[in-house]
Order: structure tokens, then C-alpha cells, then sequence
């Protein structure tokens, strides 16, 4: 293993604007006690990390961005350099548990001292790529309990992509499920759209032998979902009342969960095509975080009309990305990239998941 060199590369955001990122060269960073040194190898993007950028993360009140910051969550990499460990066993953060060794190829989590249950204030404000300094840079400083080991079978790109969009996945299908029970057959799965966590769901719900219902805005997208197992395809240009076609699909029983990523144009639909009793996932804000005036039906009313669960989805702790990397393995399941950038053009990046064209994750393959 070559050591690491004494200068090492990262991005910066001041969060005024995706073409406003800057790269900056620092001192390579030294691991304390119970902290490694991950060579970065692969980034993915999320849609957060478009906002951050733009500086419209803003819905989390008590969290505070510092002015200029390392954007992004998700990566994987490779430990380095391993600190000296903690006599101090007792404090769960210091578990021996959590040790991990030169060579170990490692992806992050997005809130690092969410090790198990609820998330709390406290952890969000720990988030990497805001608050917290991100991960596009060429090595990064971790505590141990931040990182969870990584099977061969996946790439380092495909690795990269499980922090937040397949955890969020894997929590809106499976959160409310008694320890051990996931979704599976006869149950239906309506994924929005065909972005990162949309398509992590097509894919863990069609493993485990749900039936996957995906909208897009694209008919080649749609394409590619069914190949990906999708069961049936709407179009929500060409089908602007996606919720009937998702009745239709269901023999007008609707979805048992929906993936509710649009936000303020979307959920009204999604009380439409929701199975009595079931469940939305409420995750996204694609298509705005302010409701228009209009139709004000009140939630509660839509809610028990149906016997519905409206739950909120904030990613998920550290043991559940274990469970769900285990699923993955399992399944032989590999994210989708749809496309991969050098670490020189991390704010193309940005830019090009920002539109919108993407199909899966975008990622920045920051070793060569
Ligand atoms: N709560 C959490 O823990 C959590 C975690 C991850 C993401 N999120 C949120 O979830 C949303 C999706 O994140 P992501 O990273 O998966 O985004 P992404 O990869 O950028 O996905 C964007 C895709 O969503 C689809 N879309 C856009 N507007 C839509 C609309 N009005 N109705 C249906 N689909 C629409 C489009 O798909 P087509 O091109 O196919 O139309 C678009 O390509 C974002 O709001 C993000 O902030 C939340």
C-alpha cells in the first residue's frame, strides 16, 4: 500500500451556487484515537447534495452550515492509516466492535453516530456534506464507528452508491416491519420517478418478490425499469392522473407502500392510489416543499379515510445498512450507475444529476 501523500485534493461549496464549487489542495488529514484514514476512491451524488450546493438545505432549522464546506455523503474507500485504539470500551462510539484494519474497503454513513433506532437531532447534525465536511476529497479522516466494511462482489462505484439512496430505500420498505420481516410477494411498491432511491427500491422490492410499480417522465427510462424487474410502467406526463393508472394496476386496491419523493405535488395523488392501510414513505420533496393552495384537504382526514400510515423517512442507522448490505450480497444485487465522472469534473457532477437526466446514481471516481 503506498502511503498517503502530504497534499491531498477536495471540492469545496460555498453554497451559492452549482457552478460556484471550487477545488483546493490541503494537508492530508491524520487519524486520532479510534479514527482511520480512507483513501476515497468513489463518490455518489444525491439530490441533497445539489441543494447544499446551491444553499437551499435548509429544512433541518437547528442545523447550521459552516460558510465554505467539502460537499457530499457517500463513499467508498479504502483504510489507510488506523489510530491508536481506546482504552475506554465502555463508551459505545469506542466498542472494539467498530476496529477496522489497513486494506479494509469501507463505505460511509450519512449520519455517523446513528448506530441503531430512532434518529435523533443530535445525529443529523452530524450529517456528512453538511453539516459535517463531506466526502469529496481525496482522503478523509473517519471514526471507526462511521464506516461499515463492504462485500468484494461490488465495485467500488457500485459500493459507493448504498449510504443514503439504498438506505432510505431499504427503511421505506421495511421500517415498520417486526425484526427479520421484509416486504415480499403480494405486496405492490409504487417507486416515483427513476432517480437514486427509486430505483434502489425497484430493485431490493423485485429481489425480495413485491410487485414494482415505477413512474417516470421518460418512456426510456420506464424501458429500463422494466428490465430492471418493474411490473408495470407509467408514464406521469403522458398519465398526469398516475394515481388511477396505479389503481388500475392494482385492480383498484393501490399500492401497499408508496415511495412518496414528489412532495407538494405528488402526496395528494398518493393518498388516491394508497392501499387501505398502508403505508407512504415520505421521503422527497422533487416537486417542491410548500404545498400550493388549492385543494387543502386535510391530512388527518386523508389519513384515516384510508387507515394510512404517513411515515418519515430520514435515511437510517448504521445496523440497518448491515442488514441491508447482507440482502444485497444475498441477492447478488448491484446498484445502478448511470454514469461515472473524473474527480476533476465533480462539479459537472453536480450539475448533470441536477437536471434531472440521470437514470439510477451518478457518481465521481476520485482514484483513477
Ligand atoms: N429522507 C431521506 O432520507 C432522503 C434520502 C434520499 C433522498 N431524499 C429525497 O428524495 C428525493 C429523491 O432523491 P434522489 O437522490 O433519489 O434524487 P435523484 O436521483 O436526483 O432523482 C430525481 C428523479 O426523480 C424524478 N422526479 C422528479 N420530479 C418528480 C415528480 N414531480 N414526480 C415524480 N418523480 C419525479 C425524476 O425521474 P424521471 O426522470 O424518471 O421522471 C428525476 O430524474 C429528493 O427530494 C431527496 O432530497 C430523501
Amino acid at each position: 500500500m503506498t502511503p498517503p501523500p502530504r497534499r491531498v485534493k477536495q471540492w469545496l461549496t460555498g453554497q451559492n451556487g452549482l457552478d460556484k464549487l471550487r477545488m483546493e489542495e490541503v494537508d492530508c488529514p491524520a487519524p486520532g484515537e479510534d479514527e482511520v484514514l480512507v483513501e476515497v476512491h468513489a463518490v455518489s451524488l444525491n439530490y441533497r447534495d445539489t441543494e447544499v450546493a446551491m444553499g437551499l438545505y435548509n429544512h433541518h432549522k437547528s442545523v447550521e452550515h459552516p460558510p465554505a464546506l467539502v460537499p457530499c455523503s457517500d463513499m467508498s474507500g479504502v483504510v489507510v492509516a488506523v489510530g491508536p485504539s481506546s482504552k475506554n470500551t465502555s463508551d459505545p462510539l469506542k466498542s472494539p466492535t467498530f476496529r477496522l484494519q489497513p486494506g479494509d474497503r469501507v463505505i460511509s454513513t450519512f449520519a455517523p453516530t446513528h448506530l441503531s433506532g430512532q434518529v435523533q437531532a443530535a445525529d443529523v447534525a452530524n450529517g456528512l456534506g453538511g453539516p459535517a465536511p463531506g466526502v469529496l476529497t481525496q482522503y478523509r479522516v473517519f471514526p471507526t464507528y462511521g464506516l461499515v466494511k463492504v462485500s468484494d462482489y461490488l465495485s467500488d462505484e457500485e459500493a459507493s452508491c448504498l449510504p443514503i439512496a439504498a438506505m432510505t430505500a431499504w427503511m421505506s420498505l421495511n421500517c415498520m416491519r417486526p425484526t427479520g420481516k421484509i416486504v415480499g410477494p403480494g405486496e405492490t411498491i409504487l417507486c416515483q420517478g427513476t432517480g437514486g432511491v427509486s430505483i434502489a427500491g425497484l430493485q431490493i422490492a423485485s429481489a425480495a418478490g413485491a410487485d414494482v410499480i415505477v413512474t417516470s417522465s421518460s418512456d426510456e427510462k420506464l424501458k429500463r425499469a422494466e428490465k430492471l424487474g418493474a411490473k408495470y410502467l407509467v408514464n406521469y406526463k403522458t398519465r398526469p392522473d398516475w394515481d388511477a393508472a396505479v389503481l388500475e394496476a392494482t385492480s383498484n386496491a393501490g399500492a401497499d407502500i408508496i415511495f412518496e419523493l414528489g412532495g407538494a405535488l405528488t402526496l395528494r395523488k398518493s393518498f388516491e392510489c394508497v392501499k387501505f392501510g398502508g403505508l407512504i414513505a415520505c421521503i422527497g420533496y422533487l416537486s417542491g416543499k410548500q404545498d400550493e393552495a388549492g385543494d387543502r384537504t386535510n391530512t388527518n382526514l386523508l389519513c384515516l379515510k384510508r387507515n394510512i400510515t404517513l411515515k418519515g423517512i430520514l435515511n437510517g442507522p448504521r445496523d440497518k445498512l448491515q442488514e441491508m448490505l447482507q440482502f444485497y450480497e444475498q441477492k447478488g444485487i448491484r446498484p445502478v450507475v448511470d454514469r461515472v465522472f473524473t474527480f476533476e469534473e465533480g462539479n459537472e457532477a453536480l450539475k448533470y444529476l441536477y437536471s434531472g437526466g440521470h437514470f439510477g446514481k451518478v457518481v465521481i471516481k476520485v482514484k483513477n
